[in-house]
C-alpha cells in the first residue's frame, strides 16, 4: 500500500502524516532525538523489535551505504560555487541529478537578445534610445541562480567580469547606468545604436529567508514600475514562479514582454497572452533520473540501465537530453527554449518523457521505500512541476517514495523529519542551502 505524503505546510500536520506512514512497522514512535543512537544500535534494536516489512525495507543496508540522490541543489560552496565532492561521492551510490545550468542561461540569454532584434521597431517603449530590463535574482548562493544572471547579462552585453567570470550580483537600481556591477550594452540595429541598460535587478527573498520567492518579485515590479515604469522594456527572470508574478501584477497589463525558466504548465499558456518564454531545463528527463539511479543502485545493476542503455522494459534516454558528468558524479538534464514558436508543444510540464514511460516489472525490480525532500513546499517549479512528474515515475520505477516538503528556510525543518533513516532504502535529497549537505549525511552516518 503506498503512502505518500504531499508538500504539507504545516509541520504539525506533517509529523501526523509520517506517523501514518510508519504505522505498519512496530517503530513508528521513534523521533528525531534517536537520531543520536549509533548504527550499531540502531541496528540491535531494528533486529529485536523489527516486522518483515521493515525488514524488507531496511536490509542489512547501513544507512551511510544506501543509495543517495541530491537533486535540483548541488552540493557547492555557495559563495564560490565550488562542487561538495565529499558530499557527491558520499558512497559509491551517490549521485547528482540536476541541469545543465550554463547551456541553460546561455539559451535564456540568446532567447531574449533575439526577442530584442526581432522586435526592435516596438520595443523601446519610451523612445530614449535606451532598452531598459528589470531582473529577478532567486539566490545568490544557488549556482543555477548564479548562472541564469550571467547568460542574461552576457547575452544582452550588460556583464563586468571579475576573475574571468561575470559578475552575478544584483544591482539594486541602475535607471542612471552608473552602477559598477554592470556596464550598458550597445546593440547597433538597422543603422541605428541603442543602450541596453539592467535598470534594476534584485535578489527576491522573503523576510523570512526564502529565496526565489514570487511574492517578492510581484511587490519589487510594482516598486520599480511607479517609479521608472515606462523605461522598463523586458522583464527578465531566474524562473517563472517570479517571472509569473511580475507578469500577473505589470507586465501583462502593459505589454512588457517577461521572460522566465522553468517552462511551467502556467507560464507557458501565458505565452499566448505575451509572456515573452522560458526555459525548459527538461524536468521530465530530470525527474525520471533521480529515482532512476536510486532504482538501480537498489538493483545492484550497472548505473547505465534504463539511463544510456535501454533497461528490460525498453526505457532508455538519448544523448540530446542529457550529459553525464563521471568526476563530478552528476546527471545534467539539457534545456530547451520555449517561445511563441513552439509552445504548443510544452503545455503540460507534468507530462511525463515518452522515452522513459515503460513500467518495471515488479517481480524483477520489487518494491522499495525511498525518503525524498522538496525543499521549499511552496516553489512553483519543484511543486507543481517536478514533484508531480517524480509521483508519475515512482509508479513506473515500483519505488514508495514518502515527499517531505520543507519551508525553504530551514534546514532543519526537513532533517527532523529524517529521524529513522533505517525505515527506508534510499534517500532524495534537495537541500536548503547548497553548503549544508552534511546536515543530512551526518545523519545517515550515525
Ligand atoms: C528552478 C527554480 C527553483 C529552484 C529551486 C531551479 O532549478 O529553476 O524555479 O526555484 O530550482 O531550487
Ligand atoms: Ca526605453
Amino acid at each position: 500500500m503506498k503512502k505518500r505524503i504531499f508538500a504539507l505546510a504545516a509541520a504539525s500536520v506533517m509529523a501526523i502524516g509520517l506517523a501514518g506512514c510508519s504505522s505498519s512497522s512496530s517503530d513508528s514512535s521513534t523521533t528525531a532525538a534517536d537520531t543520536g543512537t549509533t548504527a550499531a544500535a540502531q541496528e540491535a534494536a531494528a533486529s529485536a523489535d523489527t516486522t518483515a516489512a521493515e525488514e524488507a525495507a531496511s536490509g542489512e543496508v547501513a544507512n551511510k551505504d544506501k543509495p543517495l540522490v541530491w537533486f535540483n541543489r548541488q552540493p557547492s560552496n555557495s559563495s564560490t560555487g565550488e562542487l561538495d565532492m565529499a558530499a557527491l561521492s558520499f558512497n559509491d551510490n551517490t549521485y547528482y541529478v540536476g541541469f545543465d545550468a550554463n547551456q541553460g542561461a546561455e539559451l535564456q540569454g540568446t532567447m531574449v537578445m533575439d526577442y530584442i532584434q526581432a522586435n526592435i521597431d516596438t520595443i523601446d517603449r519610451n523612445g530614449d534610445g535606451i532598452i531598459g530590463y528589470v531582473l529577478a535574482v532567486g539566490d545568490i548562493g544557488h549556482n543555477d541562480s548564479i548562472a541564469r544572471t550571467r547568460g542574461v547579462r552576457k547575452a544582452l552585453g550588460t556583464g563586468i567580469e571579475v576573475n574571468g567570470e561575470i559578475d552575478s550580483t544584483p544591482v539594486g537600481t541602475n535607471t542612471d547606468g552608473s552602477s559598477t556591477i554592470v556596464q550598458d550594452g550597445s546593440l547597433e540595429i538597422g543603422g541605428k545604436t541603442y543602450v541596453v541598460r539592467e535598470l534594476a535587478s534584485q535578489e527576491m527573498k522573503n523576510s523570512a529567508g526564502a529565496t526565489w520567492d514570487a511574492a517578492t518579485a510581484g511587490n519589487a515590479i510594482n516598486t520599480w514600475s511607479a517609479s521608472f515604469g515606462e523605461s522598463i522594456d523586458i522583464v527578465v527572470s531566474n524562473n517563472d514562479g517570479m517571472g509569473m508574478s511580475m507578469f500577473n501584477a505589470w507586465s501583462k497589463d502593459n505589454s512588457v514582454p517577461t521572460f522566465g525558466y522553468d517552462a511551467n504548465s502556467d507560464a507557458v499558456a501565458a505565452i499566448a497572452e505575451g509572456y515573452g518564454g522560458t526555459i525548459s531545463q527538461h524536468a521530465d528527463v530530470q525527474a525520471y533520473l533521480t529515482l532512476r539511479v536510486l532504482r538501480n543502485a537498489l538493483d545492484g545493476v550497472d548505473i547505465d540501465t534504463g539511463i544510456g542503455t535501454a533497461d528490460d522494459a525498453g526505457n532508455v534516454l538519448s544523448d540530446d537530453v542529457y550529459v553525464y558528468n563521471a568526476d563530478e558524479r552528476s546527471y545534467y538534464a539539457l534545456n530547451v527554449a520555449v517561445t511563441a514558436d513552439n509552445y504548443q508543444d510544452f503545455t503540460d510540464s507534468t507530462m511525463i518523457y515518452a522515452p522513459v514511460s515503460n513500467q518495471l516489472d515488479a517481480s524483477a525490480h520489487p518494491a522499495k521505500k525511498v525518503w525524498l525532500n522538496i525543499y521549499n513546499a511552496a516553489d512553483n517549479f519543484l511543486s507543481s512541476t517536478y514533484q508531480p512528474l517524480l509521483q508519475k515515475y515512482d509508479d513506473l520505477l515500483n519505488l514508495e517514495v514518502d515527499y517531505i516538503g520543507g519551508d525553504g528556510q530551514t534546514e532543519s525543518n526537513i532533517t527532523n523529519r529524517l529521524g529513522n533513516p533505517g525505515q527506508y532504502d534510499a534517500f532524495a535529497i534537495n537541500m536548503v542551502k547548497t553548503d549544508n549537505a552534511a546536515s543530512y549525511t551526518a545523519l545517515l552516518s550515525q
